[in-house]
């Protein structure tokens, strides 16, 4: 891989130092941070290096154990540059700083700009970076790394790619959804499309139905005044649990590249349907006492709601979805339902019609799970339902972390789990559909499964809510 300089716009921000940073050691233990790289810092307060590095070191410290040659090395290719964003003179110190940088040493030619800042301010440092030719590719790489939210609903989501493109052409732009970089959901893709048995069951002919969990069991914490404006439905549901739901039940890709997976998730998102009386939202008892949020806010903390796939393949299997904060357990999870065979020969010899069940644990103990029936050991024929199981604990202890990977795919130039433009507005185009600004949402406990309310949704299809397993993969 190129040796680059990644530009932090926002190095002091929440996700630059409890995820970017610590990735970037972890890309060093493994020893796959390309030599004579150079990690340059900006936020605006003035800061002597030596403290800025010690700030890193301490990030880095608080969020993993770390090998001292390792830290020190890496440590050593941060730098600082204080300035404000908005301001035109700030890129000339910047543009000095590339250079000194190059002098030393370092590779500053390719480069990786990260945005760790508020969306208003992009325009500014777009135009600003286009001023001084510092996104000039002439003499190497230039790439653009952001954070979701990209835009708040369908027109402003239209709005920033419009912008962006204006600066940098799409396959500069890594627009990132961490989802996308979690092995188990990555590894849906080689269960399904790299084994040759499970595939053709996966259709509606087969499925009775699918139902998908996103569930924390942390408020929202510190970022009140974030999440008081997005809600649950817009903070994961547009993102995390569509780009869950697309890796679930997209078509094939015609090869493994970055173009053919995209446009299969994008098809997938393009034909989702919308079902608007069917949603309900929830808020968790004690939202309102949280830091920057409106005393009389009505912003969701947690969305059940039913959607489907308009396509040949999945017509009419309802899709379940739910998330939120403050749920009763941490868990990310797909359940893929089976349609119970009439003519199943042992029916007489259960005591209910126990369908077969694919789970895919998405976190924690992640894994692949099967539920199926097996005969009960006795004299008698009898049967019972277990579970066959894949964990990636058995294979490994220590899965990488996702910002890991989102880094290392960007250094790489690999687009295959980034969204496009395009992907992004499909999201907005079925969540804007849902109006969740319009409704007013159930009270639910904290640690609970929701607002009772949420039941409905499912139980109105003579069906109910799965609750995640705390066995699966608990080796
Ligand atoms: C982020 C959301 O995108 O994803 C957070 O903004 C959420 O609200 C987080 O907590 C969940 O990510 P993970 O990797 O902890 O499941």
């Amino acid at each position: 891989m190129d040796s680059f300089a990644l530009i932090i716009f926002g190095i002091t921000s929440n996700l630059a130092q409890t995820k970017l940073i610590p990735a970037l050691y972890d890309i060093a233990e493994k020893d796959l941070l390309p030599e004579n790289t150079v990690v340059l810092g900006i936020a605006r307060s003035p800061k002597e290096k030596e403290q800025f590095r010690e700030e890193i070191k301490k990030a880095i410290k608080n969020s993993r154990k770390t090998k001292e040659d390792v830290l020190g090395k890496l440590i050593n290719s941060f730098y600082y540059l204080d300035g404000k964003f908005d301001n035109p003179e700030f890129y000339n110190h910047l543009d000095d700083a590339l250079s000194q940088l190059q002098h030393q040493g370092f590779v500053c030619k390719n480069r990786i700009f990260y945005l760790a800042t508020y969306p208003n301010l992009y325009g500014e440092i777009f135009k600003n970076l286009q001023d001084k030719n510092l996104n000039n590719q002439e003499n190497g790489w230039v790439r653009l790394m952001i954070e979701k939210p990209i835009g708040e609903d369908l027109k402003s989501a239209q709005k920033l790619n419009t912008l962006l493109l204006q600066y940098f052409t799409e396959d500069q732009i890594y627009r990132i959804d961490h989802y996308l970089a979690k092995e188990n959901l990555q590894n849906i893709l080689t269960f399904r499309f790299g084994n040759g048995i499970f595939e053709h069951l996966m259709n509606k002919d087969h499925i009775d139905h699918i139902q998908i969990t996103v569930a924390e069991d942390k408020g929202i914490g510190t970022r009140g005044g974030y999440y008081d404006q997005a809600g649950a439905l817009k903070d994961v549901g547009q993102n995390h649990v569509l780009q869950i739901l697309a890796l679930t039940t997209m078509d094939a890709p015609k090869e493994f590249s970055n173009k053919a997976i995209t446009q299969e998730r994008l098809k997938v998102i393009e034909s989702l349907k919308a079902f608007p009386e069917n949603i309900v939202f929830g808020q968790y008892e004690g939202y309102l006492e949280e830091g920057n949020v409106s005393p009389n806010s009505k912003t969701n903390t947690y969305f059940a709601l039913k959607t489907e796939i308009n396509n040949d393949r999945f017509r009419h299997v309802p899709i379940y979805i739910r998330a939120g904060k403050n749920l009763a357990r941490n868990v990310a999870e797909v359940a893929i339902v089976f349609k119970v065979p009439e003519n199943r020969i042992l029916k007489d010899k259960t005591h209910e019609l126990v369908p077969n069940i694919l789970f895919y644990r998405i976190q924690p103990n992640e894994g692949i799970i099967l539920k199926i029936l097996v005969k009960k050991p006795g004299n008698k024929i009898a049967t019972e339902p277990t579970y066959m199981q894949f964990c990636y604990k058995q294979l490994s202890t220590d899965l990488s972390d996702a910002y890991e990977k989102v880094v290392l795919d960007a250094i790489g130039g690999d687009q295959t789990f980034f969204n496009d433009a395009k992907e992004v507005e499909a999201q907005w185009k079925f969540i804007d559909a849902y109006n969740s600004s319009s409704h007013i949402p159930f009270s639910y406990k904290p640690q609970s499964w929701g607002p009772e309310e949420a039941n409905l949704i499912i139980k109105g299809d003579k069906r109910m809510w799965l609750e995640p397993s705390i066995d699966f993969c608990k080796l």
